[in-house]
């Protein structure tokens, strides 16, 4: 057994996540996107298809906050009206017989928020839409409120940012390990909350690759940076040793770039570079949605003065299917 396999062992014994995932999600390469785009390899790291009910990349970190709790359970979390997580999180409580209740704030509409938006009102028990950003609080309050009445209330952190969350990532990486012949020289991804970079960075520090973790800003500063990014990494590790498991703190030597990926407008809004690089992932066959995937995407075409070659590049978006019939 390798190294990797017998950390994630250990992990997996220690935390006992729930299962909702499709594991592993699959490696491609891409060398005709590659060669177009002047590099020498490039692989898709295919979170979209962590799960065939909900893929994306919060599957992995909700395999770990979601498990262990009783069924009739309402999970309460927050985020924008397109938000994969919320969405993921409906899905998945549905899975475990538990339910879920959705504070929203407001995002621009773009075709992949408009079908996350339908399957979110189509899963959750309950969604809260807030008019305005300034309005989130009161929203959020409506949808605790209205959880309590439903069942017991468990609360999940916006985009899922919770230590327990970021192990699901370091577990990808170590899955990533088992995929790749050797260290790639970049992991491109898009940066929100934090958590999905947070793994990937102590994943790449146990591994002791010398790759470069680049998160690609697609939400606000102060939610979406390497201060917040460091802190959950650092948080997961600690949380690790308490189950007596040692995995280096990558804020001592940390490969983490961020880049910015908002444009003039900010979060969920497309940009002109977000949206020529999604034109080009497509005719590849790579669908990518405009709020993050589109907007990595053109930052790993521009590269700047970054000497990579090997690139992964992490496919997060998974494409909602179409809405059931209503749940409520
Ligand atoms: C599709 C998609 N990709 C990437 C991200 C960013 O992940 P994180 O919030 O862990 O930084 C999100 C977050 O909501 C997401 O929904």
């Amino acid at each position: 057994m390798s190294d990797p396999e017998r950390l994630t062992r250990k992990i997996r014994a220690a935390l006992a996540p729930c299962s909702l995932g499709r594991w592993p999600t699959p490696l491609e390469p891409a060398p005709a996107l590659a060669r177009t785009i002047g590099l020498d390899a490039l692989w898709l790291k295919r979170e979209d298809r962590s799960a065939p009910r909900c893929g994306g990349n919060k599957v992995r970190g909700l395999e770990l906050l979601l498990a262990g709790v009783p069924a009739g359970s309402v999970f309460v979390t927050v985020g924008g009206t397109g938000s994969t997580h919320c969405l993921a999180t409906a899905v998945h409580a549905a899975a475990l017989s538990c339910r879920a209740a959705l504070a929203q704030f407001p995002q621009p509409e773009t075709e992949a928020s408009r079908a996350v938006a339908a399957a979110c009102d189509a899963h959750a028990a309950l969604v809260v839409r807030a008019p305005t950003r300034a309005a989130l609080p009161l929203a959020l309050l409506g949808a605790w409120r209205g959880a309590g009445r439903l069942g017991p209330r468990r609360w999940v952190p916006g985009g899922g940012a919770h230590p327990r969350a970021v192990v699901g990532h370091l577990l990808a990486a170590l899955e990533l390990a088992q995929q790749l012949p050797g260290p790639p020289d970049a992991i491109v991804a898009p940066l929100g909350t934090g958590g999905t970079l947070a793994g990937l960075l102590l994943g790449v520090a146990q591994l002791g690759w010398p790759t470069r973790v680049i998160g690609v800003r697609v939400a606000p500063v102060l939610v979406a940076n390497r201060w917040r990014t460091l802190r959950l990494a650092h948080r997961a590790a600690r949380l690790l040793a308490d189950h007596d498991i040692r995995v280096p703190d990558p804020a001592a030597r940390t490969p983490l770039v961020i880049a910015d990926g908002r444009g003039g407008k900010g979060y969920g809004h497309p940009t002109p570079e977000g949206e020529s690089a999604r034109r080009l992932a497509a005719e590849h066959g790579l669908v990518l949605d405009s709020t993050y995937g589109a907007k990595a995407f053109a930052v790993l075409l521009q590269r700047g003065t970054w000497n990579v070659q090997r690139v992964v590049f992490w496919h997060t978006f998974g494409v909602p299917s179409p809405p059931p019939e209503p749940a409520r």
